[in-house]
């Protein structure tokens, strides 16, 4: 039995890739993991692979891509023992699956958009009272290097899209909200910060692109922990990081207007922008 240290960590998209190597380290190391995923029998796998080796984990099911189904793995994230000590927002589609064609999600964005970072942006924002409930508390971001500047007046791209240029789109939106949050969160004792793991890993997204990996998923695993654990970044917050070397993001990330835009943009299309509606849900 592993000793658990009594605490709790929800990484999305840990049913394959690199998620899945974070969730076993961080249950190998005492966390108790909630492994999330939309493939319930991978979900289940790896869930009954930690438990085997002493440790404790369970499987949240949960479609990205629908809003609803995102407020609905709030909700399960939140049952007992009600505490969420890291949240790794680490789910993400690649641009392979969609390299020409523009698709949406079930609420009419566009996809990677929606998935990459829409997602993560509203559960975030519904998991913040829990997290800021179980301070000292961390946020990872999963993003890239690959970033393409937003353009506010096509933000759906709906003129000139590209899978590579949505996946870069919403890679950057992870970084600007953010540097966001990290303003709202100083003080809270929640800090958050966001990172490129490693350059072509050997995962199902690279390969879906027909790309030959350059890296391994425990490179990339390594930079996230190092993120979400590592002493060395206690107390810090708002940082961009290339693995494990902080970095200099895309110049957009740091224009506060831009930041402000996205913003604005986000908590309307998640619905969090007026309180009676998300109180009507709750
Ligand atoms: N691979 C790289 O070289 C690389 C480089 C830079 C950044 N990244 C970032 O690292 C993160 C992890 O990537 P990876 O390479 O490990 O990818 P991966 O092996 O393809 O795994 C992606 C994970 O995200 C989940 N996911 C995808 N779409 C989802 C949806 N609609 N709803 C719920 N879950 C969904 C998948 O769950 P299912 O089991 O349901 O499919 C899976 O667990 C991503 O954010 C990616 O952008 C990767």
């Amino acid at each position: 039995m592993t000793e658990s240290n009594g605490k709790t960590a929800l990484i999305t998209g840990s049913t394959d890739g690199v998620g899945r190597v974070v969730a076993k380290r961080l249950a190998g190391s005492g966390w108790r993991v909630l492994v999330h995923g939309r493939d319930r029998e991978r979900g289940e796998a790896l869930v009954a692979e930690i438990k085997a080796a002493g440790g404790a984990a369970e499987f949240l099911s949960a479609d990205l891509s629908s809003m609803a189904e995102v407020r609905r793995l709030a909700d399960a994230a939140q049952k007992a023992p009600r505490r969420l000590d890291l949240l790794i927002n680490n789910a993400g589609l690649g641009s392979g699956a969609s390299r020409t064609t523009r698709r949406t999600s079930a609420d009419g964005h566009e996809l990677l958009f929606a998935v990459n970072y829409l997602a993560g942006f509203l559960l975030t924002h519904l998991l913040l009272p829990l997290v800021k409930k179980s301070t000292p508390a961390r946020i990872v971001n999963v993003s890239s290097l690959g970033q393409q500047a937003i353009d506010f007046d096509d933000v759906m791209l709906t003129h000139g899209y590209s899978g590579s240029r949505a996946y870069c789109q919403s890679k950057l939106a992870q970084i600007l909200f953010t540097i966001d949050l990290a303003h709202e969160l100083a003080g809270s004792g929640v800090t958050v910060n966001t990172l490129h793991p490693a350059t072509y890993m050997n995962t199902t997204m690279v390969r879906q692109s027909g790309v030959t990996p350059i890296s391994s998923v425990e490179d990339g695993a390594e930079a996230i922990l190092k993120l979400a654990v590592s002493p060395e970044l206690d107390g810090k917050s708002g940082l961009y990081f290339n693995g494990q070397r902080e970095a200099r993001a895309d110049a957009q990330a740091y224009d506060a207007d831009a930041r402000r835009r996205l913003k604005a943009l986000s908590l309307q299309l998640t619905d969090l922008s007026t309180p009676s509606s998300s109180a009507a849900r709750s």
